[in-house]
């Protein structure tokens, strides 16, 4: 077989095939095997015009002798231990600075040790997060690479060819060394998680505190995305609250169980989150309402013992219009804290992240893409540093939404309506504007149970209170 490819693929699922289609319609030729040798065939057959494009393999030497040196092979598998497979498959086949690149959900601290076993082995690893769906990956995704930078150098014209643009410019970054590129599609999960959350919680008041039905709920997401709020989530949203069942003709909202799965990343921002202190209390919460929504049979169990709460919300105590600013203070918050989180990361990975460039990266081709994005990228490049909350205009965006964020809460906890992701948006606001917190209780508890100390408000120093034997 002779070399002709510039790149190789292996894993012809959704995304993988979807890829693969991306990149031969940019006129990048390109090399692609799967396990199961009919569907790289059948994948060809049906690739059309862009067959030209493609090299079909049926093995793995193949696919190695078919890609030009210095290789580049995509990993599109699915996340875990067939990464590990394929890579030691793979890994004897390859020469010296043959470059091996993960495009898959893994999680970043996989990728750091994949990185390092590549960098013993003397090939070179990118761990690239790619999101936008099955859309996204076919016709432009927002790409989150990672790895040695020399490394992603040589890709990027491919990554920046098939990736979203936003106003012409590529949604391709390198964000930093090993785990980095992961570790940032990971914290976009978790944001993902938690913006879906809080207009899950925005449906829920308007479904069972007003009565609403899912077209009307539909209208308004529709209304909402072309104001503040406008972003994909919210455009989708209103596309699927005004869908019908083609089989009942009920609203497909209706007929869908209210049991949400996962596949991982939204929990590893949360894991992470706490490894780093890092405080992400809207995201967590959406992570844990998924894990809420799955145990069906607890809360209807709960339902039968408790009963259902009263949840049909007096005319006017919240307004449609108070909810689109409550979710714009969520979303603020959420938001705020992916990047604090992110910052935090940075420092303790040493990774450096371009926090204007992740927000840039996130404003086209991604699930979470929106219009604050843009404001979000000016406001960190302008007070680098400093949480998204506190900078300037997302402060002026907060002192006019958080006064409705905080009725909604306290109507929805009134009448029984479960808001938590919302909810948690809230505590971290208060927590955030109190400057004389009562830490100073739990660290007169620490000192008083366990002698940790504590500093004082009008003197330097380490002190004990005179609780004990410890007193000082
Ligand atoms: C994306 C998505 C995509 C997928 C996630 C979340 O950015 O394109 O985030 O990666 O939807 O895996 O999936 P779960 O909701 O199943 O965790």
């Amino acid at each position: 077989m002779t070399a002709t490819a510039t790149i190789g693929l292996i894993g012809l699922g959704t995304m993988g095939a979807a890829l693969a289609l991306n990149i031969a319609e940019k006129g990048f030729p390109i090399a692609v095997f799967n396990r199961t040798t009919a569907t790289t065939h059948s994948f060809v057959a049906g690739a059309g015009e862009l067959a030209q494009h493609l090299t079909a393999c049926d093995a793995l030497t193949d696919l190695v002798a078919a890609i030009k040196k210095p290789r580049a092979i995509i990993l599109m598998v699915n996340a875990g231990d067939p990464v590990y497979q394929q890579i030691a498959a793979l890994r004897p086949l390859l020469d010296k600075d043959d470059l091996i690149i993960d495009a898959g959900n893994a999680n970043f601290q996989d990728t750091n040790r994949r990185a390092a076993d590549a960098a013993a082995a003397g090939v070179l690893y990118l761990g690239i997060g790619v999101s936008g769906g099955e859309e996204g990956a076919r016709h432009g995704p927002s790409i989150m690479g990672g790895g040695p930078k020399a490394a992603w150098d040589r890709v990027a014209p491919i990554m920046a060819a098939i990736s979203a643009k936003y106003q012409g410019i590529p949604c391709a970054t390198w964000m930093g060394e090993a785990g980095a590129g992961h570790f940032v599609k990971t914290v976009h999960n978790g944001i993902e998680y938690a913006d879906m959350q809080m207009i899950a919680e925005a449906y829920g008041v308007m479904r069972d505190g007003m009565g609403m039905s899912a077209a009307e709920c539909g209208a308004v997401f529709q209304r909402w995305n072309g104001g503040v709020l406008s972003s994909y989530l919210i455009e989708i949203s209103g596309q699927v609250a005004l869908a019908k069942d083609p089989g009942t003709g009920a609203a497909m909202l209706d007929v869908i169980l209210d049991r949400a799965g996962q596949k991982g990343t939204g929990r590893w921002t949360a894991v992470e989150a706490q490894h780093l202190a890092a405080a992400i209390p809207v995201i967590e919460a959406a992570v844990t309402a998924r894990n809420l929504s799955s145990r069906l049979d607890e809360r209807r169990a709960g339902e039968a013992l408790f009963g259902a709460a009263p949840v049909a919300l007096a005319k006017g105590t919240i307004t449609i219009d108070g909810l689109e600013s409550a979710l714009i203070a969520g979303k603020i918050m959420c938001y705020a804290q992916g990047f604090a989180l992110l910052s935090a990361a940075s420092t303790a990975f040493g990774w450096g992240l371009p926090m204007p460039a992740v927000a840039n990266v996130w404003r086209e081709g991604c699930i979470i893409r929106s219009a604050m994005l843009n404001d979000m990228a000016t406001a960190l490049a302008a007070t680098p540093g400093t949480n998204l909350m506190l900078a300037p205009f997302f402060a002026s965006l907060l002192k006019a939404n958080h006064g409705a964020l905080r009725q909604v809460v306290a109507q929805a906890a009134l009448n029984g309506l479960p808001v938590p992701a919302l909810a948690a948006a809230l505590g971290y606001f208060d927590m955030m504007r109190t400057a004389r917190s009562t830490a100073n209780m739990i660290q007169a508890q620490r000192d008083f149970f366990g002698a940790h100390g504590f500093e004082r408000i009008d003197a330097a120093g380490a002190y004990h209170g005179p609780w004990g034997l410890h007193q000082g």
